[in-house]
């Protein structure tokens, strides 16, 4: 059988360029992979712990739906579908539930950060903390274990979830016999952690990000917010600035060398900001252009996620029932 390979991204904020070169990018890369299946999927669910409502729900999911389309994902080569869409992992949430212990939950980034903040403000501990923020690990090690999943390519900060998931794994299998496979996650180090607009993790939550699919205008003016030291036109620049650091990822090698080289000669901040706008935008452009078109086929975006879960149900419901029989639930 071929080793399989799944991820995905939750709807939660319109899709940024952290999100593309961290994650987008590299799966895509990595399903054109003969040696693998991919299964690639939007985590609605996952996303409830911090969406306000309905419309933000369909406007965050539809941005990624279109996005993986726009960045080049093959629905024929890829199984492609929404996560609420396949009810069995679901289920599967409330096994892997019963083996995981409390306190490996306690453990996780996300939850352990709320927690402090919460403390350093003299708050109960648990204030705002919601069982499915809670719980998100194990939702996240149902999606990864359902399909027997061996790779899973995240950004960093995602590294935790996968180790959660294989610990998981390990604990059904020592309980019930050998079902699950222990996923192993894949970081592109280059891209691992990608700098936002003020030099921090660029994060939705911090709220530095560049969008990935906005209109020109937009793109030029978010670039435009780029935070700078204060040399003047003429001084050099120093190489590990956010901008050269953003410049690398869109610029060919030759342009990566010449931006470096006029960086160094004293180029202005406002004409680095121009050149990284041309570079990042010729980059962008085709993609745009098919993004723009998905969003204006919703229809054609909604078959496609639907024969993708259909797919995605006939394995998910196999496995499924192995775990069912090794736990005892198929009489
Ligand atoms: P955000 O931090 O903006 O909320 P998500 O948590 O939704 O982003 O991340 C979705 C995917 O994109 C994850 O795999 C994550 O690791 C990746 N990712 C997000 N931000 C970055 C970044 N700045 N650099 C690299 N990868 C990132
Ligand atoms: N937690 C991931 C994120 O925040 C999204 C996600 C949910 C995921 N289920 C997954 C990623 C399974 C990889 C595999 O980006």
């Amino acid at each position: 059988m071929k080793k399989r390979i799944l991820t995905g991204i939750k709807p939660t904020g319109l899709a940024h360029i952290g999100n593309y070169f961290g994650a987008i990018k590299p799966a895509i890369e990595l399903s054109k992979n003969n040696e693998y299946d991919s299964f690639y999927f939007i985590a609605d669910y996952h996303a409830l712990t911090t969406l306000e409502n309905k419309e933000q729900m369909q406007e965050y999911f539809f941005n990624i739906a279109c996005t993986w389309l726009a960045c080049g994902l093959d629905p024929n080569k890829v199984v492609f579908y929404k996560q609420s869409d396949v009810p069995e992992v679901f289920e599967l949430n409330w096994i892997l539930c019963n083996v995981t212990p409390k306190g490996l939950m306690n453990r996780a980034h996300a939850y352990k950060a709320i927690v402090e903040k919460n403390e350093e403000l003299g708050q109960d501990k648990d204030f705002s903390v919601n069982m499915g923020l809670y719980n998100y690990p194990i939702l996240m090690a149902a999606d990864i274990l359902l399909f027997g999943s061996n790779l899973v390519p995240v950004g960093l900060d995602q590294k935790q979830h996968i180790e959660i998931a294989r610990d998981i794994a390990n604990y059904f299998n020592n309980k019930y016999g050998k079902v699950f496979v222990e996923p192993d996650c894949y970081i592109q180090e280059s891209t691992a952690v990608l700098v936002g607009l003020d030099g921090r993790k660029m994060s939705k939550s911090y709220g530095n990000t560049i969008q990935l699919f906005s209109s020109e205008e937009v793109l030029r003016k978010t670039i435009n917010k780029i935070v700078t030291d204060s040399k003047l036109p003429g001084e050099p620049k120093p190489l590990n600035c956010t901008l050269n650091k953003l410049y690398k990822l869109f610029g060919s090698e030759e342009q990566c060398k010449e931006f470096e080289e006029k960086l160094l000669n004293g180029l202005s901040w406002g004409e680095a900001k121009k050149e990284l706008f041309n570079v990042a935008n010729e980059y962008i452009k085709p993609m745009r252009e098919k993004y723009f078109y998905y969003q204006d086929h919703k229809e054609e975006v909604i078959n496609i996620l639907t024969q993708g879960a259909q797919k995605a149900r006939i394995i998910a419901k196999e496995y499924l029932q192995k775990v069912r029989t090794a736990i005892g639930a198929n009489i």
